[in-house]
């Protein structure tokens, strides 16, 4: 049915043109928070010149919440915007203090933490503890956008969040995300405007009809 074919089509890309990175091959909490805050503002071919160095140095929150800024910011170094680098410090001493070491796999708490909004906790949670939670970041909203509301130049989020939770596939939560991310970032590179329908939609949706009978179909189901 539909969602199927929504998730055939992401999946299909996902399986031959998946990228391969460091960050999805572990599940380490630490690891995937600091891939994930170094990847708020920086691109992926960036981040990779420094997650593994900074992992080598600081390989985890005590020894982060140990070192001084002016230690952290030499590594940092490249990356841009260092006040993820001062969150990333914050974090790592509320960590050890509050929380035993362990960050919480908790999405209210992690939010409470510098530097940790709704995209970077949900990412945490989908990608280091397989929750099947709800989030939304540039790539994901751009596949949303481009398959569901193809010709429209604003849509708000909370249009995207009962799509999202449609077609989540709760079994494997990482993958999805990492899929729809890819997706994302293909549509970014290969259509021009992806909010106007185009003979890349034709070609790749599984959906037929306006943009308002696609709604229905996969909002009725
Ligand atoms: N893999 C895991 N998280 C990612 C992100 N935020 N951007 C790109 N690839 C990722």
């Amino acid at each position: 049915e539909l969602i199927a074919g929504f998730q055939g089509v992401v999946y299909q890309y996902y399986q031959e043109h998946g990228r391969v990175l460091p960050w999805r091959r572990t599940s380490d909490p630490y690891h995937i928070l600091v891939s994930e805050i170094m990847l708020q503002q920086t691109q992926v071919e960036r981040v990779l010149t420094k997650y593994e160095l900074f992992l080598a140095r600081f390989p985890n929150f005590e020894d982060l919440s140990r070192t001084s800024l002016r230690e952290i910011l030499k590594v940092w170094q490249g990356l841009g915007y260092n006040r993820r680098a001062k969150a990333l410090q914050a974090i790592a001493r509320q960590v050890v203090a509050e929380f035993d070491g362990r960050l919480p796999a908790d999405r209210h708490l992690l939010q409470t933490l510098p530097g940790i909004g709704p995209a970077t906790a949900g990412a945490v949670l989908a990608f280091a503890f397989e929750q099947p939670v709800i989030f939304l970041e540039t790539n994901i909203r751009r596949v949303f956008l481009h398959f569901f509301y193809p010709a429209e130049d604003k849509t708000p989020d909370k249009m995207l969040l009962p799509l999202i939770i449609l077609t989540l596939d709760s079994q494997r939560v990482r993958h999805w995300y990492y899929a729809l991310m890819d997706y994302g970032a293909m549509l970014k590179k290969t259509v021009p405007n992806p909010n106007r329908r185009s003979a890349h939609y034709a070609r790749q949706s599984p959906f037929r009809g306006s943009d308002r009978e696609i709604r229905s179909q996969i909002l009725q189901i």
